[in-house]
């Protein structure tokens, strides 16, 4: 449902090419993703290989060439239901264990494309040609193997989704994401101010945005230095951040503390 003053946007669309469509009876129609669609900022469409198939099994799949565990997905069931919605706008990503590593930055990428075409193979994988001759590229969503690209589908679109304008109800809270700035999230509290004995940090009843501000800065380079060192190294740090950090994780290494609080 769009509002009056929601602006009229060409929607990102997405089109999943998949052996299961009824995986998706569900997970697009809560949230951001289920605003964004209504809102007419996203559009999801589903296309099944099978239907492009022409035996009478509607066959996906066959033995790999050479022998080995697994059935591999055919060629030209995958070729004919991207060929049949693909245009010159058209990205088209194959999801993976193999691929680039999805990640915020891939997000926001993906949310400025028009048209995003998301092939989700199943059983040992794909023919290679797909690979070779057919997609842009090659994503995963981390270092484990799903059953199929369908979770990792839904993982994508819902990252894209709540990027878009209008989808979440505000925008602040997504510009001060998990990642937004490179960074971990500031812990969060809501009432009660007391829960079993521990208490809310001081500062964020002060009424001083400045120091709530330094406050969640402060707090967000710390769970990134101790739990995803990896980020920081890439962040954008001003004198002050490193200051800080310094500080704070030089007399923690000599208390040899680990402690987050
Ligand atoms: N298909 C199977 N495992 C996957 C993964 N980790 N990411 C994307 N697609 C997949």
């Amino acid at each position: 449902m769009s509002a009056p003053g929601d602006a009229v946007k060409t929607p990102v669309k997405v089109h999943i090419v998949t052996i299961f469509p009824e995986f998706f009876n569900g997970p697009f129609d809560c949230g951001p993703t289920r605003i964004a669609r209504e809102k007419g900022l996203l559009e999801i469409n589903l296309v099944n290989p099978r239907d492009f198939t022409t035996d009478a099994h509607r066959t996906v799949d066959d033995y790999p060439f050479g022998g080995g565990a697994g059935m591999v997905m055919k060629p030209e069931p995958i070729f004919l239901a991207v060929e049949s919605v693909r245009t010159p706008a058209s990205r088209v990503i194959l999801l993976s264990p193999q691929g680039e590593r999805f990640n915020q930055d891939t997000a926001h990428r993906f949310k400025q494309l028009p048209h995003l075409i998301l092939i989700c193979g199943r059983y040992k994988g794909v023919d290679e040609r797909v690979r070779t001759m057919l997609i842009d590229e090659e994503v995963s969503i981390g270092d484990y193997v799903l059953a199929g690209g369908e979770a990792a589908a839904v993982v994508i679109v819902e990252a894209i989704a709540r990027l878009l304008p209008g989808a979440v109800g505000d925008e602040d809270s997504v510009a001060t994401d998990s990642f937004a700035q490179g960074l971990l999230d500031a812990p969060v509290y809501t009432r009660p101010r007391e829960f079993r004995g521990a208490t809310v940090p001081e500062v964020l009843f002060s009424g001083n945005h400045a120091a709530v501000a330094t406050w969640r800065r402060q707090q967000a380079l710390l769970a990134t230095a101790r739990r995803r060192p990896d980020l920081l190294q890439k962040a954008t740090l001003t004198p002050l951040d490193r200051e800080f950090l310094q500080k704070t994780l030089g007399k923690e290494a000599s208390n040899g503390s680990q402690n987050e609080k």
